[in-house]
């Protein structure tokens, strides 16, 4: 059976990742990137690719069941790996009706449409599959037990003795789902339809739940890709409340391998955690990161420490995230491929080599919405 794989949010940061690394590794394959493009959606970041043979660009919006339906008969869909989500907190918080009609409405449309078709072929659900992408923000906070830090209580190639930790607790596939935001809220209702399909009419799913993403392509409204820019032109570094939230740090093409590999090798009905044990308290990467952009800008060492400017906390702030990934190492092998300060070094130079790329989406429109979030917190 020929692989057809539609691709969602392919034009967005993760996606991009994964529509360049499956159009390259899998010519066989006819990869289609369904994208609506909203602000986060930007072809520039597969321009690499988009002449290749076996990639599909379609422009349309997951809540759009017909539009879904037509694009599964069309291309012959036998594969979905979905990524398509809003997937900023701040804006959650802001317009939670716009998370709940994408990422709950849009995966219900798009789970309809996959086994509408699917029920139809003569071999029905065989070797299909539909792999959902979620955060590890769906299991709530844990709490900052070690302010200073703990060994990682793990022995896996995955983590050194140097690993740190903030505290004893981790995420695993069986934590209880607790979330806090809308955009959690609204992932977490997503990964509830995706596995009722699953158990109720037997359609071939399965879930991941990763941690935070850093690299190249990430829309500058997040934390690393922000703060970069900001150095680099020199406006104040927003810190929210004391900066001592913890967050779990993954290379974004440690994350694309992962989904590679669950997607082809991972159990149908399961559920896998992906992170790298990589605990950063936020102001100790916002000092990483300073650090690096001065060096590769050939500042004196320390100069951006001054634009560092404490604000209102965001509300109901997720204190830490921790994901232990021991069953996805053990059960499929996989394993992060990049040490953090390494990816971080790779990040901050493409920030950098790619002034272009960051300059044409942050002006204009970003730029009053950026001004305007302020204001609410
Ligand atoms: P992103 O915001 O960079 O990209 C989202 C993409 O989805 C954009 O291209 C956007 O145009 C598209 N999209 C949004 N609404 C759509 C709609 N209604 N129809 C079709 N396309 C639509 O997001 P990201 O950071 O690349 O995240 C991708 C996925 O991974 C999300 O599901 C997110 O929840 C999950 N995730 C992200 C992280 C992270 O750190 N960024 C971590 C774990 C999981
Ligand atoms: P973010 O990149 O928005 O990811 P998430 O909220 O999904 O974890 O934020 C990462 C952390 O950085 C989070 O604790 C909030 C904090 N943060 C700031 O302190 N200032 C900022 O301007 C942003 C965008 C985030």
């Amino acid at each position: 059976m020929k692989r057809n794989i539609l691709i969602t949010g392919g034009a967005g940061f993760i996606g991009s990742h994964v529509v360049r690394l499956f159009v390259n590794k899998y010519p066989d394959y006819h990869i289609v990137n369904l994208d609506k493009l909203t602000y986060a959606g930007n072809l520039a970041n597969l321009k690499d690719i988009e002449d290749k043979p076996n990639y599909t660009f379609v422009k349309a919006d997951i809540v759009d069941i017909d539009k879904m339906r037509e694009i599964f008969r069309e291309y012959d869909i036998n594969g979905v790996i979905h990524l398509a989500a809003e997937s900023h907190v701040d804006r959650s918080i802001k317009d939670p009706f716009t998370f709940a009609r994408t990422n709950v409405m849009g995966t219900l449309s798009l789970l309809q449409a996959a086994k509408e078709y699917w029920e139809t072929l003569p071999e029905k659900f065989e070797g299909k599959l539909f792999y959902h992408i979620s955060t590890d923000e769906v299991y709530g906070a844990l709490e900052l037990t070690h302010p200073e830090g703990v060994p990682a209580p793990f022995t896996t190639k995955a983590s050194s003795e140097d690993d740190m930790a903030y505290g004893t607790e981790f995420f695993l596939e069986t934590t209880k789902y607790n979330p806090h935001s809308p955009y959690s809220a609204s992932k977490a209702s997503s990964d509830h339809f995706v596995r009722a399909y699953h158990d109720t009419y037997g359609m071939p799913t399965l879930v991941t739940n990763c941690s935070n993403n850093y690299g190249p392509y990430q829309f500058p409204e997040k934390l690393i890709p922000l703060f970069i820019n900001n150095i680099r032109q020199g406006k104040p570094l927003p810190v929210y409340g004391k900066g001592e939230n913890v967050r779990d740090w993954l290379f974004v093409e440690d994350h694309a391998r992962a989904i590679d590999l669950i997607f082809h090798k991972g159990k149908v009905g399961d559920t896998y955690n992906i992170g790298g044990f990589n605990e950063w308290k936020n102001i100790d990467l916002i000092k990483v990161i300073i650090k690096t952009v001065d060096r590769l800008l050939g500042n004196p060492e320390g100069q951006s420490l001054s634009l560092i400017t404490y604000v209102t906390d965001r509300l109901g702030h997720d204190m830490r995230y921790a994901i232990d990934s021991r069953k996805l190492q053990s059960e499929l092998g996989w394993e992060p491929s990049l040490q953090f300060e390494e990816g971080i070094e790779k990040t901050v130079r493409w920030y950098l080599d790619h002034q272009d790329w960051m300059d044409n989406i942050t002006s204009g429109d970003y730029e009053r919405y950026y001004v305007e979030m302020y204001k609410i917190r």
